[in-house]
């Protein structure tokens, strides 16, 4: 049976009275023994008989077209299968939201670095050197690669409220800045691969992909293959930060060859082409402004901002999302212009808008507060939100004003020296603060979840891309039913399992959670009607059901399975209540005197996330988020050669990314005891993405406190500072 289940009905908080004391725990992942001792398979880890090997080649002008692959350059090589190219390969990394289907089978070039064909082989070596020494001929085109020069620039109609002019005209303090930020790749761990394994007229593809039931819908379509046809599974993914949400072009070519030559394909992508072939985060141009009164009470805020992308792409970073609902003004203002230009293709990494945006809202606060001469924390006290400004929704829950206070308060922010009279040696010492913020929604999803005398079983295409899917699926299971741990069994990310969004856009664990606790509500139901009792007097503990008088071992009530399916989605609440997660960042950095290099010293954040599932897995969330807006604000940044547009810094060594020389030994993420009664059955809201916005600004605010040097631009490498 399946039934669904809308925010709209009433919602019991069935969680705070429940016994098994699973829920909310600091669980430990329950495949994490698997991960740490290699014996977790992931995708590339997977060699069927007879497997073979496939190596991306990647254009090497920025725009134009292949007239020629001579494959004769390469029949030398020992072991080589064959040269796939021609319209079925040069595609686009498509960007993965179903229905808009960017993976365009033209035979154009439209990026330096865009993969062209797949070399298959023998042997990995094989390939690679195919790879490297095929004679490609193009056809270039003129092609621009800079953003503030382009010819082509898109805008749309601003989003407006109020009146601007005036609200602006009669503010006693200004701040009009411009702020600048490089682009960034999502660099996750496991670089991209694909196994492709044809059985007759079906494809299994394991995959390091986040969304398997899109990906699936997306890979057929690429394929021309009935979707039935095709069945996607990624049960372990190292990290994925927006990189995997869509199909890329490994998949498709490693299945295209597969097809072809009868026999299994694997194609992992080298670094580089991680860097190349899959999405990058745009750089931004953003122009910020604020005025307010002598009070400090904000009267006009307007965050506008230039993106780019390729021509017809059709993702653009939300950059000022969060600027729409953080604080209240008279008049808002927000417009974005998307410069197309031929660079690789832009899409979501990690916090799509609020990890660029929320950085200048916030330097843009502490330099009004400055002018105004009010304490950053109390600028921000007086201009929290109370409703959604840009839609008059009511929040589900709002404690950004709790964070904040709660957070100074921990963090020993009143107890700070003035600006710039704190300094050890050459090092000078300063302060700063920042407030978090970012949508929370509730996607469609449905699991299934059976329970025998044994224990359960959960069923969803729910991915686990490194955040905690299988420890938080676990928890929901047990505690709603009553089992320890180690017997809930959780099986996710295969595309014939029940659908769920996957995991992106900080909704996966509350949507995908949700569902697991529908389906095990009804359950309970089952159970209770079993039992004779009510279904709010039903205990379930270890194993035992009480209800009334009775007590029951669940082997005893059980004979077979009890099974349910339960579909969640979003409903009415959706449309009346805004929901959000919240937060508060604070910093303690050094800044050298003579070089310009900023040591940050402490972090500490504070956050709204309604209920917190799984307390080590959140704030290893939380934690990650924050280290990355630190590594964002001081480090990270895609060079682009001026001339063809290509990433000039393809590795991890050259594109730097926060290592733990970086991060200071004193940093703390914490909650809120929060429940959010809008946000979905558990209360909870999402938190993968929360703790890297703002987290950057509580750092160069920081900065300007230690040395005065405010800074527009990131990262703030030190010869910005000196
Ligand atoms: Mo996320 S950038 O939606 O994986």
């Amino acid at each position: 049976m399946t039934f669904d289940f809308k925010m709209d009905q009433p919602q019991p908080r069935l969680l705070d009275s429940t016994r098994q004391g699973l829920i909310g725990t600091d669980m430990a992942r329950p495949e994490g023994l698997l991960k740490v001792t290699g014996a977790a398979a992931y995708a590339a880890d997977h060699l069927p008989e007879g497997c073979v090997h496939g190596m991306l080649v990647r254009a090497t002008v920025t725009r134009g077209r292949v007239t020629a692959i001579d494959e004769g350059s390469i029949g030398d090589i020992p072991g080589l299968l064959g040269v796939f190219h021609g319209p079925k390969f040069i595609r686009n990394p498509a960007q993965g939201m179903a229905g808009e289907s960017p993976i365009r089978p033209d035979t154009e070039v439209h990026f330096h670095g865009q993969p062209i064909a797949l070399v298959v082989a023998e042997t990995f070596e094989a390939a690679r050197e195919g790879a490297l020494r095929l004679a490609v001929t193009y056809e270039s085109a003129p092609a621009e690669v800079d953003p503030e020069t382009a010819s082509e620039v898109e805008s749309d109609e601003p989003d407006t409220r109020g009146d601007w002019d005036d609200a602006w005209g009669k503010a006693a303090a200004r701040v009009d800045l411009t702020f600048r930020t490089a682009g960034h790749v999502s660099a996750a761990m496991e670089p991209h691969a694909a196994v492709a394994e044809w059985q007759g007229e079906n494809l299994l593809l394991r995959g390091a992909l986040q969304m398997v039931a899109t990906n699936r819908l997306e890979l057929a379509d690429a394929l021309g293959v009935e979707p039935e046809r095709v069945r996607v599974v990624s049960p372990f993914v190292g990290g994925g930060f927006g990189s995997k949400l869509g199909i890329g072009p490994e998949a498709v070519a490693a299945s295209v060859a597969a097809r072809d030559l009868g026999r299994p394909v694997r194609v992992v992508m080298a670094r580089q082409t991680v860097f190349d072939a899959v999405l990058r985060r745009t750089e931004t141009r953003q122009r910020l402004r604020l005025a307010a009164d002598a009070d400090g009470k904000l009267l006009a805020l307007a965050h506008d901002d230039r993106i780019s992308n390729l021509p017809g792409e059709g993702f653009a970073e939300p950059v000022s999302s969060a600027s729409r609902f953080t604080y209240d003004a008279l008049a808002m203002h927000f417009a974005q212009e998307v410069a197309r230009n031929h660079r690789t293709p832009s899409g979501s990494v990690r916090a799509p808008g609020e990890a660029v945006g929320m950085i200048t809202l916030e330097v843009a606060m502490d330099m009004l507060a400055q002018l105004l001469d009010i304490d950053p924390l109390d600028l921000r006290l007086k201009n929290v939100a109370t409703s959604h400004p840009m839609t008059g929704q009511a929040f589900g829950e709002q404690r950004l004003a709790d964070c904040l206070t709660e957070g100074a308060r921990r963090f020993g922010w009143a107890d700070r020296p003035a600006p710039g009279t704190r300094s050890e040696g050459d090092w000078l010492i300063g302060a700063g603060m920042a407030a978090a913020a970012r949508p929370n929604a509730l996607q469609e999803s449905s699991a299934r979840v059976r329970l025998t005398p044994w224990g359960a079983v959960v069923e969803t295409d729910m991915t686990d891309i490194g955040t905690g899917t299988y420890a938080i699926l676990t928890q929901i299971a047990g505690e709603m039913l009553g089992l320890p741990a180690e017997r809930v069994e959780v099986r996710l990310a295969d595309s014939d399992f029940p659908r769920s969004p996957g995991s992106g856009g900080s909704f996966g664990a509350s949507s995908s959670g949700s569902a697991v606790f529908m389906a095990a509500k009804g359950i309970r139901e089952k159970l209770a009607r079993t039992l004779g009792c009510d279904p709010d007097d039903l205990a379930l503990q270890d194993g035992i059901a009480r209800g009334g008088n009775v007590e029951r071992s669940l082997a005893d009530l059980i004979d077979g399975e009890l099974g349910e399916t339960a579909t969640v989605g979003p409903g009415k609440t959706a449309e009346t209540h805004a929901s959000a997660g919240f937060g508060a960042h604070f910093a303690e950095v050094a800044v050298h005197r003579w070089t310009g290099e900023i040591r940050v010293r402490r972090m500490l954040g504070l956050f709204d996330i309604g209920r917190v599932l799984n307390e080590r897995t959140a704030r290893g969330q939380a934690l990650g988020g924050m280290i990355w807006g630190m590594g964002g604000a001081l480090h990270e940044a895609l060079e682009h050669d001026p001339r063809t547009g290509h990433i000039a810094n393809r590795d991890l060594a050259n594109y730097h990314v926060a290592a733990h020389a970086d991060v200071p030994g004193d940093i703390t993420a914490d909650f809120l005891p929060v429940r959010d009664d809008h946000a979905n059955p558990m209360q909870s809201k999402g938190v993968g993405e929360l703790g890297i916005s703002g987290s950057g600004a509580a750092i160069l605010n920081a900065v300007h406190d230690a040395c005065g040097a405010r800074l527009l631009s990131i990262p703030a490498t030190p010869d910005k500072v000196i």
